[in-house]
């Protein structure tokens, strides 16, 4: 497995991987790799990709010095789980070397769902999650990348950002991996303790309250959001957003009646956690 530092040697590795026959996966990441991540490995891998997979902790993207300070951070694993997982290379670039301008005056904006949702609680976020990715597509060309249900508000942003500026990259959405006891799998979760790692399950206790409601014939969605919002005030210290919305642009919804995606947000303990659900109603 090759590790690329710099953005020339990612350059060359996609180009050799192209030319010597095989479609590239690119699999950006922030590191900290557990199963989610590896899920998204294994669907590069399976789909015939030669998996790329960036680890990089994008300063851009984090509103809150501290949070970025204490972000988990562990490349010898990550590098040893990428290897086991058949990563044919792996690109972690130092801050520097991504920006070595510093803060890019050049940034990719996206649309107002940008400010909405994590982006209301985030103010620029998705700013920087869309100029970190566009640089990634930029330096590995032609490509599948894949991206995580987990983090859905940010799949469906870049779906649009590769359609409204005809990037040549095919976006695959994978599945949510979650823990057995069905907290989200999420590197932030290695600063839960104890009694913070029980109030997080808080999350799926809320968006399994909404599915059982809507299944149950529910239609309204602001009761169905006032019902997970109860549970998150409950069950979690800082609860944020619990909101029903159309699954393709995640725009706000009155009536439950086509599938839709849940999704849910609070402050537990030192982190902030996302989760969502998609729902049929029957
Ligand atoms: P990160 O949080 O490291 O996540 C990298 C990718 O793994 C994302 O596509 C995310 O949705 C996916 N992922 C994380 N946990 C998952 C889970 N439990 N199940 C399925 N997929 C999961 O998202 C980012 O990094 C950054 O914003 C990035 C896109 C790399 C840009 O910096």
């Amino acid at each position: 497995m090759e590790v690329a530092r710099t953005r020339a040697e990612l350059r060359e590795a996609a180009d050799r991987l192209r030319a010597s026959g095989s479609s590239v996966g690119l699999v950006p990441t922030m590191g900290a790799l557990h199963r989610g991540h590896l899920s998204l490995v294994e669907k590069a891998v399976a789909n015939g990709d030669a998996a790329l997979v960036s680890i990089f902790v994008n300063p851009l993207q984090f509103g809150d010095a501290g949070d970025l300070a204490a972000y988990p951070r562990d490349e010898e694993a990550d590098l040893a789980a990428c290897e086991k997982a058949g990563v044919a290379a792996v690109f972690a670039p130092s801050v520097a070397e991504m920006y070595p301008k510093g803060a890019p005056d050049t940034v990719v904006r996206p649309g107002p769902l940008a400010d909405e949702l994590e982006g209301a609680a985030r103010p620029g976020h998705f700013t920087g999650v869309a100029t970190v990715v566009t640089k990634l597509f930029s330096l590995a060309g032609r490509c599948r990348a894949y991206f995580g249900e987990k983090d859905y508000q940010q799949l469906v942003i870049v779906r649009r950002l590769v359609a409204d500026l005809d990037l040549a990259v095919s976006i695959v959405g994978c599945p949510l991996v979650r823990e057995p006891d069905g907290l989200a799998m999420s590197s932030r979760n290695r600063r839960l303790e104890g009694a913070d790692r029980e109030s997080a399950r808080g999350l799926f206790r809320a968006l399994t309250a909404g599915k059982q409601l809507i299944m149950a014939g529910e239609r309204s969605a602001r009761a169905v959001e006032s019902a997970m919002s109860e549970v998150l005030s409950h069950d979690t210290p800082r609860p944020d957003y619990s909101s029903v919305r159309d699954p393709e642009r995640l725009a706000r919804l009155e009536v439950v009646d086509r599938p839709v995606r849940l999704l849910v947000a609070a402050g537990v303990g030192p982190v902030r956690l996302i989760d969502n659900l998609a729902v049929c109603p029957p």
